[in-house]
């Protein structure tokens, strides 16, 4: 089953349509969308845009696809995967799942690899990430979209994830069938201490938790989950790659990103919270 997708424009619902060059999406009122020769769809309407191209820039990406395809965070796909066959849907083609913010795509493909009968997308506001997808992955649909909008008819959705993501809980709530779940990871009080020891002077605990302060009363927290686990890193590249998929590539001063650069092994923990909410019948 593919997922009933709505105009990011008037929310009408989007059908197959033959006014464009090729395959392309239309609605009843003629906005029109080209597939992409990579395969997605861009739903992403320019006057919707806060900024010519919003999201990670490609040099992240290409930072997060290498160091993914390494491997290190594969107990942070398996976890993610088990707890959702845990939720015990079944893996039949009406499963609907929808990554949101899925980035290069590792963990949304790690998913439909798991769920092959489902029907999985990807969403993602960065352009280059979903190219990235599209090379990555061709049994899942990618999509240029936002989590603030997200092109999807109502009550679409079986479950939800969100990896290092922004939730809107009003579209979660919208697009998940009754008792429909979410899944959330966020880092955890001592993510990437090591990491950060070498950048910061000062470091503190990451506050977490802070989700469930915004939780609407429409969902339930059912499970949290701790995903933990040591990294060694024996390349300057892998060091440098880790740091170009966190906030703090933003922050961190040039002598002390050099401080990083100089460094070839560096063991250094992940620390994540995987929770699990599920919305009201
Ligand atoms: C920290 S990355 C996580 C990516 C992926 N889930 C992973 O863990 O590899 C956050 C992602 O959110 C995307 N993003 C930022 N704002 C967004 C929005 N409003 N809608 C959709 N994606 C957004 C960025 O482009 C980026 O790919
Ligand atoms: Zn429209």
């Amino acid at each position: 089953m593919t997922l009933i997708l709505r105009c990011p424009v008037c929310h009408e619902p989007l059908a197959q349509s033959f006014h464009t060059s090729g395959m392309g999406l239309g609605c009843i009122r003629n906005h029109q969308f080209d597939r992409a020769r990579q395969g997605y769809f861009n739903l992403l309407p320019g006057h919707k845009k806060r900024s010519k191209n919003p999201g990670d820039d490609k040099t992240m990406v290409q930072a997060r696809t290498r160091f993914l395809d390494k491997g290190y965070y594969k107990p942070v796909a398996d976890s993610l995967a088990n707890t959702l066959d845990s939720l015990g849907k079944p893996s039949v083609s009406q499963l609907s799942i929808l990554d949101a913010g899925c980035g290069e795509g590792y963990y949304t493909e790690r998913l439909q690899q798991t769920f092959p009968e489902a029907s999985v997308t990807g969403i993602d506001i960065s352009k280059p990430a979903i190219v990235a997808c599209c090379k990555r992955n061709q049994a899942v649909q990618w999509l240029v979209a936002s989590v603030n909008d997200i092109p999807v008819k109502d009550q679409e959705l079986d479950v939800i994830i969100s990896v290092f993501s922004r939730c809107d809980w009003n579209e979660f709530a919208r697009l998940l069938k009754p008792e429909g779940h979410v899944l959330v990871l966020t880092p955890g009080e001592k993510h990437l201490l090591e990491l950060r020891q070498v950048i910061y002077e000062t470091v503190r605990p990451y506050p977490v938790d802070k989700l469930l302060d915004q939780l609407p009363e429409s969902f339930t927290l059912t499970e949290t989950k701790a995903v933990q686990g040591v990294m060694q890193l024996n390349s300057a590249t892998d060091i440098m790659d880790l740091l170009a998929m966190t906030p703090h590539y933003w922050h961190v001063k040039p002598s002390q990103k050099e401080k990083l650069a100089s460094l070839n092994a560096l063991q250094c923990r992940f620390d994540m919270k995987l929770y699990v909410m599920q919305r009201a019948g």
